[in-house]
């Protein structure tokens, strides 16, 4: 069964079916101000943090036909009462007659039909702008008259969204709801908890005078509650209560009364949920955005802040479903982790726990530098400030408060407290923001670390390449008994949590890949003897590799405090681990055949037709001695699940060893666009990766959660777009090194680089996967296959893939 379409013109994912599996949702807004809305309408806003200030109530748990931040009733007069209904299907489930949500480019618009009522709504948050839009054109397209209400209806939360959920007293004490009656006959209802009464409140209000309100839930829904959202009893009268809450559930119910409708005749209706410092310093901008004309050139401003985004790197390949992933909602979703880590989804639900993760946020920016590097820029020195003067770094910080914490780790005391790859990744990160835009200076900017004395003063500072250089001392000297990277609380795989002791091939080989970076950076800056350096350091840690993790036909993933393996043959449970072959291959370790084998053995031991595995055999039953990875049932995210996230390193070593047709097939097999036919089995969004699908142990093999905020986004994209398609930033530009699917003749890609547009063709026409044999640029052929850097311009590229003439 199908539950929606792509329309690819549009640039959207249309849903046509409102009973979707579960939620599927888009982002508005940024999180400076926005959120999720999910296909159903409901939304979780917040600003700056959804932990400190959460704006709307959204308990994500609660079943999908619930009341969920924020809806719209309307109401058709009748002879003796009215037909209500929300054009948004929850939370009163009427059956419709057409249902479409299109999940757009930082807005939703949801276009329902129900008793002859169209009702069209937008929603986003203009740019820079702190509040949701809803704009809503309601049509009589049945053949009589009627007259309709329109009830917009929001509910807050307590800002500090975990008290919410964990006092029932003082919450609710200091819950309060004012109205703000203007002279037009609008109102705005105003909401804050007391203690923010005179620095931040929030407001709901719209383009049209309203008749009457209710901001107190339980008058809104009547009989003390006992009405429901489906049926608010209040609904049921002419005129809400006009209650001002003073306490208590704090909502925002606004009655326009829209009048008698003609046969084809529409009224729009504009609202807004947003958050000032006061009222008085709102007034202007929600006069501005009552103006329809200004909403709609808002909506196209946002229109054209995509139209920049995308259109950085665009491709037309022979494969429909990677076209539209790479075009539109790859980058998309790229965008959406950038901004919120793994922070705030319908599965990460950001009451704190978490905020921007160190290694997730420094994998997050590689997968936006080609598109936006200067936001790239930004985050990464947001995440360096968290590095500690030992070079490792905290897990995690908010937003909000810059307040960093090491994560899970701190649940353990018996164990270490360090997460041993973190400092490693933002190496990564800013080499490629380097190779990205050339902004060498970058380098030389200071940044604290993190830790301060008693009277908060900073303790040290660093330049950048300092900051890079001492992640790499950090793990150099934090070896243990085979001289590989001790595990710290655990590595990229957070759920191994081995004793004190415990070496990480996986930490060993990202710092080979930190290495390789390190080595090409200093060669770039001229600096020899640091390039020297690096090098020993890499050679060191490759032989040791090879010497010790080398299990026969793969590599072993760990060695316990007592030096047993783990992810080798002699294990019964967690043989083999799909990072433990993917990264020797991508930090260069692997030899050509034990790459090949390693890689082989991947194929045959983990591969299924939902994705590769990260591990087999799966843990059944808890260890408290392997840690969380032995608390899921077998198959079932890091116990032997698809754990999306590595599924991309596997296709861009198999790319390595010029293994185009494994390195798609792999592709294609993760691709949620080309599962839109099998969401009765995948069931999240086939317009995004998802963090994980279950594995082939677990009966419910194929079902996929945790969609958006996933690693596997940023990867997958950098796999796709420098890896098969091989167009790829280097310090001296843009280098062309594809590795295809043989049957392919060829694909084309523009990619702005450095201010300059290269609009390439690659022909492909002795089928190979990889080689480049010739390229021309303007018509010139170039020696090599790296573009050189222009200032500006724009430049035809014509590639010819096949064997180099000797
Ligand atoms: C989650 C975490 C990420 C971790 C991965 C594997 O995706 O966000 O940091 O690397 O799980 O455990």
């Amino acid at each position: 069964m199908e539950y929606g379409h792509f329309d690819d013109t549009a640039r959207e994912y249309v849903i046509t079916n409102p009973k979707t599996p579960v939620k599927w949702i888009n982002y508005i807004g940024t999180l400076a101000f926005g959120g999720f809305v999910d296909h159903t309408g409901g939304a979780l806003i917040c600003k700056g943090d959804p932990a400190l200030n959460r704006i709307t109530k959204y308990i994500a748990q609660m079943p999908n036909s619930d009341f969920k931040g924020e809806t719209l009733y309307l109401r058709i007069k009748q002879p003796g009462g009215y037909r209500m209904f929300s054009p948004y299907f929850v939370p009163t489930l009427d059956l419709c007659d057409l249902y479409e949500c299109h999940v757009g480019l930082g807005y939703t618009r949801i276009v329902s039909e129900f008793y002859g009522v169209r009702t069209d709504m937008t929603i986003f948050v203009p740019i820079g702008e702190s509040r949701v839009i809803r704009d809503i054109k309601i049509t009589n397209i049945s053949d009589a008259p009627f007259e309709i209400d329109a009830i917009p209806v929001v509910e807050y939360t307590h800002p500090d969204a975990l008290k919410q959920l964990t006092n029932a007293d003082w919450v609710p004490q200091t819950m309060v709801s004012k109205v703000v009656d203007e002279s037009d006959g609008r109102k705005i209802l105003v909401q804050y908890p007391f203690m923010l009464r005179d620095i931040r409140v929030n407001y709901f209000t719209s383009n049209r005078p309203v008749s009457s309100f209710d901001s107190d839930r339980k008058r809104f829904l009547g009989d003390n509650e006992y009405g429901t959202w489906a049926r608010p009893h209040s609904l049921q009268r002419a005129e809400l209560n006009n209650s001002e809450a003073w306490r208590g559930d704090n909502i925002a119910a606004l009655m326009h009364h829209l009048g008698v409708l003609e046969p084809g005749e529409m009224r729009r209706l504009i609202t807004q949920l947003g958050q000032e410092e006061s009222i008085a310093k709102a007034l202007p901008r929600i006069q501005y955005f009552r103006d329809e004309q200004n909403v709609e050139c808002a909506f196209d401003e946002l229109a054209q802040l995509w139209d920049d985004y995308l259109g950085k790197l665009q491709v037309e390949t022979p494969d429909a479903a990677m076209n539209r992933m790479l075009n539109i909602h790859n980058p998309h979703q790229c965008h959406t982790t950038k901004n919120w880590s793994r922070y705030l989804s319908l599965y990460q639900l950001g009451y704190g726990a978490r905020g921007i993760g160190f290694r997730d946020s420094s994998q997050d920016v590689m997968g936006i530098l080609a598109n936006m590097p200067e936001e790239g820029k930004t985050l990464i020195r947001q995440l360096l400030h968290v590095q500690k003067r030992n070079g490792s770094a905290m897990h995690q910080f908010n937003p909000l408060t810059m307040v960093a914490t090491m994560g899970d780790a701190r649940e353990r005391e018996d164990l270490p407290q360090y997460y041993s790859d973190d400092h490693l990744w933002i190496v990564l990160a800013v080499c490629a923001y380097l190779k990205e835009t050339g902004d060498l200076a970058f380098l030389d900017e200071v940044i604290p670390f993190y830790e301060s004395g008693k009277d908060a003063q900073l303790l040290e500072t660093g330049s950048i390449l300092d900051h890079l250089r001492r992640g790499i001392e950090f793990t150099r000297n934090d070896v243990g008994a085979h001289g590989l990277p001790l595990l710290g609380f655990a590595d990229w795989n957070d759920t191994v949590n081995l004793r004190a002791g415990a070496e990480s091939l996986f930490t060993a080989n990202l710092y080979g890949k930190a290495l390789l970076e390190m080595l090409d950076l200093m060669r770039h800056l001229g600096d020899t003897a640091s390039a020297e350096k690096y090098r020993v350091y890499y050679s060191i840690m490759k032989q040791r590799v090879n010497e010790c993790a080398w299990d026969g036909e793969w590599y072993i993933r760990y060695f316990d405090w007592d030096g047993t393996p783990l992810g080798s043959h002699t294990n019964s449970e967690g043989q083999i681990y799909t990072n433990g072959q993917s990264w020797p291959v991508l930090a260069g370790f692997a030899e050509p055949s034990r790459a090949c084998m390693a890689l082989e053995s991947v194929y045959r031991k983990l591969n299924t037709r939902n994705g590769i595995k990260i591990s087999t055999p799966s843990f059944n039953g808890f260890d408290p001695k392997r840690g969380g990875i032995t608390t899921y049932p077998p198959g079932t995210k890091e116990n032997g699940g698809i754990f999306l996230h590595t599924n991309p390193w596997v296709i861009i070593a198999e790319t390595f060893m010029g293994n185009g047709d494994r390195a798609f097939e792999y592709y294609n097999q993760i691709n949620p666009a080309a599962k839109n036919d099998r969401i009765d089995e995948y069931e999240c969004e086939p317009y995004v990766y998802a963090q994980n699908i279950l594995g082939d142990e677990h009966p419910q093999f194929g079902l996929a959660r945790n969609s958006w905020l996933s690693g596997t986004t940023s990867w997958a994209y950098q796999a796709a777009t420098q890896y098969i398609l091989g167009i790829r930033p280097t310090f001296d530009g843009l280098e062309i090194n594809p590795c295809i699917p043989h049957e392919w003749d060829g694909f084309k890609v523009t990619r702005e680089f450095r201010g300059a547009v290269y609009d390439i063709t690659v022909v492909n026409p002795d089928h190979v996967s990889k080689g480049v044999k010739s390229v021309q640029v303007g018509g010139q052929a170039i020696e090599g296959n790296v573009l050189p850097i222009f200032d500006g311009g724009a430049y035809q590229v014509h590639v010819v893939m096949g064997e180099r003439p000797a």
